[in-house]
Order: C-alpha cells, then sequence, then structure tokens
C-alpha cells in the first residue's frame, strides 16, 4: 500500500535507507562477519571469471558491482546485456561463474541466456528480490536483496539493493581468500544508509532543481567519468522511462567525439562529480558544455564540491558513490514527470517485469 504517499516510487525512493539497513542485518553475524551460503562462496571461490548477465535498470546495477568486486574481491568480472549476450557470446573462461540479476526474477532475456548456460554445465547464482521467482527457482544459488516489493515500473530501491548485496558478496569473497581491506565495506554501508536518509530529506530543492532544468526541456545529457559514469546511465534511463524527456548518460571524455553537437542554448547537462581523481576532467567537460550555451547542473560530492554546484551529497566510500548519488537523481525525475502530468507510477509503453523476449 502507499499509505500517504501520492506514488509507489516516491515511497520507494524513501524506504531506501531503511532497505540497506535490512541488508546489512540479513547478511551479518553477531561478530561482523559475513553470513552467506557456503556454496555461494564457493561458488565465487572456484570460479576464475564472473559473468554478470541483466537488463535494464539492473545492468546498471551489474556495471557498478562488476567494478565492487574487482576492487573488493580482486576478482575478474565482465558484465553483459541479457538480449545480447546469446548474440554475441564472449570467449568464456574455463570455470564462469554466472550471476543473474534481476529485480523480477522473471526478465525472459536472462532466463534465454540462463537456460543455455546451464545446459552448457556452468554455475549459476541470481540476485533477486523475489525468491520464488523463475531465474531463482532455475539457478544453482539465489541471493535476496530483500528490498521488499517494488510496485512501481521505475525501479528504485532495488537497484541500491542489488548493489548493496554485491557489496556483500565482494567483501564475502574478499574475506575467503585472506584478503586485508583496509576499510570495512559494511560499515561503510551503514554510512551510506544515514547519507541517503540526508538526501530523502532535501526534496523540495530536488524538487526546485527538477522545476529549473527540465520543465519545458525537450532533451537532457547526463555525464560523469569512472563510477560516476554508470550512474549517469541510470539517471538518463529513469528520466526518459517516467518523464519521457529524451535523455542520455555519456562519459564525460566521449563529448567531443560527437555528442557535444546536440548541445544547444538551454540544453540542461547533469554533471555528477563524485570521484576525486576526474573531479577537474569532468569539470572541464561542464565548460566545454557550458561555452556551447548548455545549461549545467552540477552533482557533486562534500570535500569535492566547487562554487556554484547546484547539489552536494554527504560524503561516502568512493567505491559505494553510486547507491547515493543515484537518490537526488531519482527525485529529479520524479519531480520532472510530475511537472509534465506524467503518469509516474505506470509509464506508457512499460511493463514492470518483461516476461516475453
Ligand atoms: O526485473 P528485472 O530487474 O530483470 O528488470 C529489468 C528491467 O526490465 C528493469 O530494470 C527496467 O529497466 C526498469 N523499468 C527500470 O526502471
Amino acid at each position: 500500500e502507499k499509505g500517504t504517499y501520492p506514488h509507489f516510487m516516491l515511497k520507494e525512493i524513501d524506504e531506501q535507507p531503511f532497505v540497506i539497513r535490512n541488508i546489512i542485518q540479513k547478511y551479518q553475524n553477531d561478530d561482523g562477519t559475513v553470513r552467506l551460503d557456503e556454496n555461494i562462496r564457493e561458488a565465487m571461490k572456484s570460479s576464475d571469471r564472473i559473468y554478470i548477465i541483466a537488463a535494464g535498470t539492473s545492468y546498471h546495477a551489474g556495471l557498478v558491482g562488476k567494478q565492487l568486486i574487482e576492487k573488493i574481491a580482486g576478482r575478474p568480472v565482465e558484465v553483459h546485456i541479457a538480449s545480447e549476450f546469446l548474440y554475441n557470446m564472449p570467449l568464456l573462461s574455463e570455470n564462469p561463474l554466472f550471476i543473474f540479476i534481476s529485480q523480477s526474477g522473471e526478465t525472459a532475456d536472462l532466463r534465454g541466456v540462463l537456460v543455455e548456460v546451464k545446459e552448457k554445465g556452468y554455475k549459476t547464482l541470481t540476485v533477486t528480490n523475489v525468491p520464488g521467482s523463475t531465474l531463482s527457482r532455475e539457478a544453482d544459488f539465489t541471493l535476496h536483496t530483500h528490498a521488499g516489493p517494488e510496485i512501481a515500473v521505475a525501479s528504485t530501491k532495488a537497484y541500491t539493493a542489488q548493489m548493496a548485496v554485491l557489496t556483500i558478496l565482494a567483501v564475502d569473497t574478499a574475506n575467503s581468500k585472506g584478503t586485508k581491506l583496509d576499510f570495512d565495506p559494511i560499515q561503510e554501508l551503514g554510512i551510506v544508509a544515514s547519507a541517503m536518509e540526508t538526501l530523502c530529506d532535501q526534496k523540495e530543492k530536488l524538487e526546485q532543481i527538477a522545476r529549473d532544468y527540465l520543465s519545458t526541456t525537450r532533451n537532457c545529457f547526463f555525464i560523469g567519468r569512472a563510477a560516476d559514469y554508470f550512474v549517469c546511465l541510470e539517471g538518463a534511463l529513469k528520466l526518459k522511462e517516467i518523464s519521457y524527456i529524451q535523455a542520455e548518460g555519456f562519459a564525460g571524455g566521449e563529448l567531443k567525439h560527437g555528442t557535444i553537437a546536440l548541445i544547444e542554448d538551454g540544453t540542461p547537462v547533469i554533471a555528477i562529480a563524485t570521484q576525486e581523481h576526474v573531479n577537474l576532467s569532468i569539470r572541464g567537460n561542464v565548460k566545454e558544455v557550458a561555452a556551447r550555451g548548455a545549461n549545467p547542473c552540477i552533482v557533486s560530492m562534500e570535500g569535492l564540491e566547487h562554487d556554484g554546484d547546484a547539489f552536494v551529497i554527504p560524503k561516502v566510500h568512493e567505491y559505494l558513490t553510486s547507491l547515493v548519488t543515484v537518490i537526488p537523481l531519482q527525485l529529479i525525475s520524479y519531480y520532472a514527470a510530475l511537472h509534465r502530468d506524467c503518469d509516474v507510477d505506470k509509464p506508457r509503453n512499460l511493463a514492470k517485469s518483461v516476461t516475453v523476449e
């Protein structure tokens, strides 16, 4: 039920801090160690390469998941769009582990891949919000994202939950290999939950940003570098699916290779700046688009902010910024859709789960 909320999407955005805390609780023992099925631990340990297969928002979570697993656990990961995988099958390693990320656990494109790789005898793990779902039943193992039912077509809390669970999987793999980490990712997830709360309390400011930048525009670009690029893809998907504004996410450095031709007077460009090592280069990209008339809106992180940034997120660990940065992007999309009188929870032409190929 929506309770006092006007839309499920807004309710589900607000639930994210709770979901992250819930995940920590579900996957952590009292002594701080990770609680995980021994078979999953073994499958992660014995595989020589991980293949993440997903679609839409779950694919975007997979891109972040790759970085988390590679950086925290030191295991090589590839991420593939489910509907492309069978047509563009990469050369597989000797001992692959396939991870299917799916909120619904029913997405047909993923099931096509699952059936095929099971036939080849490969190990499979589904990360899903619906443990009894088809992908969960048919895979060897399941990791539950514990986000609670997600009703709005636009995925919000399932995305952040997927990234949190992938963080835990990465930590467990690092621990089981005996890797010493110089930070505690699970504790950092707690900090993420608090940061999310702070952001959910800033709705008025984000509504104003949506009004200022997106009320009348036909298009919008999201630019970011490194980890911020992945959240740009998600920000753009969110905006287009519920507000019907044509939106694209780009790696900052790619602009000059073509996209900059689309910048006109007043084109909104939402730039994400949460990564210290690329902070100056993304700001350079902002100058380039501003010089061509764009209306830049910079979302940065505490400690990296510059004068004139439109919105600053609280500081969180650099590996986990996507979980936090996405909140203002979700809320900006929500308010943009509202101002344009769109059906926020049930956007046109879309279904909650895509069960046909
Ligand atoms: O249930 P799944 O996670 O497998 O769904 C994948 C996509 O269909 C889904 O994420 C879709 O992109 C959402 N509408 C995004 O908000």
